[in-house]
């Protein structure tokens, strides 16, 4: 593979409207496995290490630059002011031509599923013939090439032309082999060409396929090279191609965590993002999404149902059908079912968060138990802490956010209300029931309630008295 290629350019056009996807959102933001599809474009000729890249944009500009600063600092955006066609949309790039190296690889920006080692055979291709009359495309033989431009070859077998669907005649409509719109041109026929590509099509548009045919008239020849997988090249148009390879992204960065060791219950129904870490022994339960930069270890059990993003989780940790976001968990914990981890919480070993709890920007060290129906809010809690059902850490006074802290060792009572800012000393105890507003020092057991009457026979008194008046209402209803 050609990597470092510090002989190569990489243009990326991602400046159309994308009106197929009838959307208000830029066609190359749109996701896929929760990556916009130009980010897969982007990785894929970031891995050949090419000397610059150029990504033209245009419609919504503002949403795909504040992409590329974030995800690519070091892409460069090239304004296409108006989108007229893809030849117009490298013209935009010409002002930079003394940056450009002497190889141009040009790519679409809506198909995420194409490979490097597929760009570096076409780079492989150009590069052989020579830089200065050389021209190679990647071609794909597909079932349905509807929508797609055509490849018109010669009787020898030599490409002659491409034709746009929209300008295809009846008899080259039944061609199926396809442009995929990856170009590797010599930088100076390509700027030269582009030059005399003019608008006289079905679309009035300025198509950078018709450099093809103009070379060729001029006694030049464009080698093709055929991708061996058609799905690499199959681009997204509208919501329907989105779904289709999301499917075939699922499929491709699923397949690669099994191959590495990690088992998949139904690989049908996880999403994983492509940034995400699995360690081996892993088992990812039937329906979940590990979004973002999710770092899980080895030997865990995520799921089924569960929601993981930007977290990172220690080995031998089991998850059931709970929403994670941007926690650091420990080495096996138990988390769940149907606990919300929110961001900021960090939890040590051995840690166990039951059901039905909600944990934020807290800290929860080795060995300490939350296992039941618990609020748990800007808290620091010790270790071996057992926080009794329905605890509620009161962290929120309507103006600002204040913290609990709860030491080693403490035992918290069922139903505590502990209004914050509040310590609770190492080894305390505090009562059920109880509201605690004031520090407890250690070993001190708290109590915060009124005292409890036992009223002899008062059950049967109140029983009597309440059926007396039921009989009366009854009456008064016959009455009426
Ligand atoms: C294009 C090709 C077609 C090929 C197909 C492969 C042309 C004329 N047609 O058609 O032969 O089979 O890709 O997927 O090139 N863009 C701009 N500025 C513009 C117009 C488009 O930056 O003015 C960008 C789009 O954002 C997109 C890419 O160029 O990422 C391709 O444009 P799109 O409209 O998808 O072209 P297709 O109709 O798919
Ligand atoms: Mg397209």
């Amino acid at each position: 593979m050609v990597s470092g290629n510090k002989n190569l350019s990489a243009i990326i056009l991602a400046a159309g409207l994308g009106k197929r996807m009838k959307s208000e959102i830029p066609k190359v933001l749109h996701q896929v496995c929760f990556k916009p599809i130009l980010y897969y474009i982007l990785k894929s000729v970031s891995a050949l290490g090419p000397k610059n890249i150029f990504v033209v944009v245009g419609h919504k500009e503002e949403l795909v630059r504040q992409f590329l600063s974030s995800d690519f600092p070091d892409a460069a955006a090239v304004t296409q002011e108006k989108q007229l066609g893809t030849a117009h949309a490298v013209r935009a790039v010409k002002k930079y031509y003394d940056d450009l190296s002497d190889f141009c690889l040009i790519l679409p920006g809506d198909i995420p599923m194409i490979l490097p080692e597929t760009l570096d055979a076409v780079i492989g291709s150009t590069v052989r013939q020579g830089h200065e009359t050389s021209a190679t495309l990647l071609t794909s033989i597909v079932a349905d090439p509807f929508g797609y431009g055509r490849i018109v070859r010669g009787p020898g077998g030599n490409i002659v032309k491409i034709v746009e669907e929209k300008d295809a005649s009846d008899e080259e409509k039944l061609i199926n082999e396809i442009n995929t719109s990856v170009y590797c041109f010599g930088k100076k026929i390509l700027f030269e060409y582009l030059e005399n590509i003019g608008s006289d099509n079905s679309q009035k548009e300025f198509y950078l396929t018709d450099i093809v045919e103009n070379l060729v008239k001029n006694g030049q020849q464009v080698e093709g090279h055929t991708v061996k997988d058609s799905i690499e090249a199959e681009g997204i148009n509208d919501r329907v191609q989105l779904a289709v390879l999301e499917k075939a992204k699922q499929k491709r960065i699923n397949l690669g965590h099994m191959l590495s060791g990690v088992t998949f219950k139904d690989p049908e129904t996880s999403f994983v993002s492509p940034e995400a870490i699995i360690g081996s022994d892993t088992t990812i339960e039937p329906s979940c999404l590990i979004k973002g930069a999710t770092k899980i270890g080895r030997n865990c059990i995520i799921g089924p149902f569960t929601q993981i993003e930007d977290c990172t989780i220690g080995d031998g940790t089991k998850i059931n059908k709970s929403l994670l976001q941007g926690a650091v968990i420990g080495s096996l914990n138990n988390i769940g079912p149907t606990s919300y981890i929110r961001p900021g919480t960090v939890t040590g070993d051995k840690v166990k968060i039951g059901a039905c709890c909600e944990i934020k920007k807290s800290r929860i060290s080795n060995g300490s138990k939350v296992p039941h129906l618990s609020y748990i809010g800007d808290a620091q809690i010790g270790a071996d802490v057992n926080i009794g059902a329905g605890t509620i850490t009161c962290n929120y006074d309507g103006f600002l956010k204040n913290k609990t802290i709860i030491e080693d060792g403490v035992f918290i009572g069922s139903d505590t209300m502990l209004v914050a800012p509040v310590r609770i000393g190492k080894g305390a105890i505090t009562a059920a029931g109880s509201a605690i507003v004031e520090d407890v020092p250690g070993d001190c057991l708290a109590i915060e309630r009124s005292k409890q009457a036992n009223i002899e026979s008062g059950a049967i008194k109140f029983r009597e008295k309440k059926e007396k008046q039921k009989l009366q209402q009854n009456r008064q209803l016959e009455n009426k």
